[in-house]
């Protein structure tokens, strides 16, 4: 498994906890940047990150910013992206199990870093459970190919 990181300012409070859990599950990870408080444009990286998971270089991607909506939809316009913008858990496990999200986004001005890694862990740990959202995935690839 390998997992791409983007973020932007408002996102990076939450960044050395997604790390520092990636490391203790040796989950492989690229850090795209940010890597300061700096301001910057989330859709660079959202692009990155999206174009890399898209283009099958990395499994996963995790995109930070100040609420994750900016880097979710940002990363849903790159074909094959499936970004997930999440503050629960219950929505963490259903993304995968239903929805076989493969960008997760979190706000760094809504959750807490404790929150964020909870989330990725149930994001990373539920199967994606096939069947019918296989048929509703399928139907978001065909919007995918009519772009
Ligand atoms: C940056 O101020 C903020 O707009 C960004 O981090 C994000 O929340 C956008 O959705």
């Amino acid at each position: 498994m390998r997992i791409a990181i983007g973020s932007d300012h408002g996102g990076i409070v939450l960044k050395p906890a997604i790390l520092a859990y990636l490391k203790e599950k040796n989950i492989e990870y690229f850090d795209f940047g940010t890597f300061d408080t700096a301001s910057v444009d989330y859709p660079v990286y959202a692009k990155k990150v999206a174009e890399a998971v898209a283009s099958g270089e990395f499994d996963k991607g995790i995109l930070l910013c100040g609420t994750g909506i900016g880097m979710s939809i940002a990363a849903n316009k790159v074909k094959g992206i499936r970004a997930a913008v999440l503050s629960d858990e219950f929505s963490a496990a259903a993304c995968s199990a239903h929805n076989n999200a493969n960008v997760l986004c979190l706000g760094g001005r809504v959750i807490s870093p404790e929150k964020a890694v909870k989330l990725a862990d149930l994001w990373l740990s539920t199967p994606f459970e096939g069947d019918r959202h296989m048929r509703r995935l399928g139907l978001i690839a065909e919007m995918d190919e009519r772009k």
